[in-house]
């Protein structure tokens, strides 16, 4: 007997879920491992969070469901929030708390495609948005932008792609894996062909306050009321208050598509953890601003300090990220040198040979680059750059 179906058989597994496995495999079995895989900051939540979610055991609120949405007062504090980063107050219908902001883009691919149905991805993409359309029964069409380019994608490519099927394109702008951070102008434009082409946006804002030097988030959702009326937003706590084990995310968006994501929700997850949710209306709170800035300046320091020693890197091409905590730089030379035309086998390499665990481009659409997060401490980054440099050095033929 066939055990699996051809759906689960069709989907991959989180390629950086499990290049992030392997290096755990690997430190656990005593080799010396520099993780940079890792897609999470490596602080501790602040203690305000952590404040308010023990109160909410200790008083027994914590206990129970609450409504499958999300609870009233969380929702009431996400409304604040987006009045204070996004400038419009959505009603309490036009929010959906989920169980990680993962769980928001599946439920909204759900909610809005019919088999066949197309959503644009701008590639390099985020790992989970191409399986997720595909377990949606929907189509990803990806783009391709260019390191040269920033990695940004234009309205001619958008063009170029549109069919009769197109239904959604996807924006994730701080970009896990490059880093790229849209302007206002771009963003402007890229709106304006999804409203003259009737395209939906879904826009993964998930590291909007992590952003360094000159470059500033701007939300597309907020740009215009018909923006924000064909918007899905995703946010969430993982990335902006180091909240990943929490698993809390939000869609902000059409009543009637938050009203069938929360029918999904309460035929799957039920509602997200009820600690995770009063911990989260700490977090939105303007009480957690100063521990938030701390991060998002520690990271602009590692970045910073990484920069310099990555453009070192023999064969390696970088443009510095405006945004999130990832470098994602070009390799194809570094690949050529040693000897090497596949990326995952250029990064088991690096793996097993130099030590260092990364995560190969493919997952993210690209089959030469590679992703390193500089969500760790400043002394394993550098290790870790050495390392890399050595190795090239060493291996170059
Ligand atoms: C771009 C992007 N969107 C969404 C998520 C999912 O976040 P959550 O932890 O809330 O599920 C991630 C996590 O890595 C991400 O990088």
């Amino acid at each position: 007997m066939k055990k699996l179906s051809n759906f689960v058989s069709s989907i991959a597994e989180s390629a950086t879920l499990a290049s992030a496995k392997r290096a755990k495999d690997l430190t656990a079995a005593g080799r010396d491992i520099i993780d940079l895989t890792l897609g999470q900051p490596d602080f501790v939540t602040p203690e305000p969070i952590d404040a308010a979610a023990i109160a909410s055991i200790k008083t027994g609120k914590a206990s129970f469901y609450t409504q499958a949405g999300g609870l009233p007062e969380l929702k009431k504090a996400a409304a604040a929030y987006w009045e204070r980063f996004y400038g419009y107050e959505p009603k309490a219908s036009e929010i959906l708390v989920t169980s990680g902001a993962k769980f928001a883009l599946y439920a909204y691919f759900l909610s809005v495609l019919d088999p066949g149905d197309e959503v644009i991805i701008p590639a390099p993409y985020w790992v989970s948005y191409f399986d997720q359309v595909k377990m949606a029964e929907g189509i990803p069409v990806t783009v391709e932008t260019r390191l040269e380019d920033h990695f940004k994608i234009t309205v001619e490519q958008l063009q170029e792609v549109k069919s009769d099927k197109t239904k959604v394109l996807l924006i994730n702008s701080p970009s896990n894996p490059t880093g790229m951070v849209y302007s206002k102008e771009e963003l402007l434009a890229i709106g304006q062909w999804a409203i003259d082409n009737d395209v939906l946006i879904l826009s993964d804002d998930i590291y909007h306050r992590l952003v360094y030097g000159k470059s500033e988030f701007v939300a597309i959702s907020s740009l215009s009321d018909e923006l924000r009326a064909r918007t899905m937003v995703i946010n969430g706590v993982s990335k902006t208050f180091s909240m990943t084990g929490w698993r809390i995310g939000l869609a902000v968006g059409d009543a009637e598509i938050i009203s069938a994501m929360t029918k999904i929700a309460s035929q799957t997850t039920s509602n997200p953890t009820a600690v995770s949710q009063y911990a989260s209306i700490e977090a939105f709170s303007d009480s957690t601003d100063s521990y938030v800035e701390t991060m998002r300046s520690e990271f602009e320091k590692r970045l910073e300090t990484i920069m310099p020693a990555l453009e070192n890197v023999p064969g390696f091409e970088v443009v510095k990220p405006d945004g999130a905590f990832y470098l994602f730089p070009k390799v194809a030379e570094a690949m050529r040198m040693t000897g090497y035309d596949s990326i995952d086998d250029f990064s088991s390499a690096i793996l097993e040979e130099a030590g260092v665990a990364i995560v190969s481009g493919t997952g993210f659409g690209s089959g030469d680059h590679i992703r390193m997060s500089y969500a760790t401490d400043l002394d394993s980054l550098m290790t870790g750059v050495k390392r890399l440099k050595e190795w090239i050095e060493k291996r170059s033929i």
